[in-house]
């Protein structure tokens, strides 16, 4: 344990969910977590949580789709350490429809928050990354970017744009010495799906199609976080890991 000994790390939309779970094992690991998610008490409670366990983390909220939010997070990081070391994109929506019914309004959130934010986010933090002796960008995509998922062909199309940004992300900051690489997580227990996971034969169709046999925990994303945010993934940058226990293989 230990691995993540004296780093700062930011993890958005860590007040549930996967981005909690990968905060909570980043502070075990030996982070101070900056706990940040448009909702201040599901941030406050990830950090009670890190807390008790005898970790270090600092609450905020920050909606990545507002540029002032991203500002005021990364100032208030600089005063308090004048660097960052890993940053994880996490903050994601999903709008369900098909795309002959989705309102304008729909796609611009499903844009705004799951793809204008991490290239915010990423252009934003480069100072500070650039100031670590070891710099992370972890970008949370999907093992739907690669596939057509009916009626989440707009939600997929986020996916599958940061995926090829993680990439062109990787090339850019490698002279910079900022490794970028991303998790496409499988199905997940998680408010996200929790609509569909709710119906039982939705739910045994997902786990049939599991070579493993059971859907994805937000612990079994945070093992692979700690991977890329690690120094054991030194050399990798532009990888995108899948985490679906074999889903994605044997399609
Ligand atoms: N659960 C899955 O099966 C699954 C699969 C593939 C990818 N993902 C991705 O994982 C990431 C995390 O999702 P999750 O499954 O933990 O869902 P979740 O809904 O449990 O967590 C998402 C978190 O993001 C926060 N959030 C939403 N909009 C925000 C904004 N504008 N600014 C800041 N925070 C915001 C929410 O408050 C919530 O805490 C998302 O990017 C999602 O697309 C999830």
């Amino acid at each position: 344990m230990a691995r993540l000994r004296e780093k700062i790390a930011i993890v958005t939309g860590s007040g549930g969910g996967i981005g909690a779970a990968i905060a909570e094992r980043f502070a075990a690991e030996g982070a101070h977590v900056w706990v940040t998610d448009i909702n201040g008490e599901s941030a406050e409670e990830t950090v009670r949580k890190i807390k008790a366990q005898g970790g270090a983390a600092t609450a905020m909220v920050v909606d990545v789709s507002k540029g002032q939010d991203v500002t005021a997070l990364l100032r208030n990081i600089e005063n308090a350490h004048g660097y960052v070391d890993i940053v994880v994109n996490n903050a994601g929506v999903l709008v369900r429809g098909e795309v002959r019914q989705l309102s304008d309004a729909d796609w611009t959130k499903l844009r705004e928050v799951n793809l204008d934010a991490i290239l915010r986010v990423s252009r934003d933090a480069l100072p500070l990354l650039r100031k670590s002796k070891s710099a992370s960008l972890i970008n949370i995509s999907s093992i739907m970017a690669h596939r057509g998922l009916r009626p989440l062909a707009a939600y997929t199309a986020t996916k599958g744009a940061i995926t090829a940004l993680t990439k062109g992300l990787a090339v850019e900051y490698a002279p910079y010495n900022v490794r970028v690489n991303s998790i496409a997580p499988g199905y997940v227990e998680t408010g996200i799906t929790d609509r569909i996971l709710k119906l039982p034969p939705v739910k045994k169709a997902l786990i049939d199609k599991t070579p493993m046999g059971r859907l994805g925990t937000p612990e079994d994303m945070a093992g692979a976080a700690v991977f890329f945010a690690s120094d054991d993934s030194l050399y990798c940058t532009g990888s995108e890991l899948a985490v679906d226990g074999g889903m994605s293989a044997g399609l």
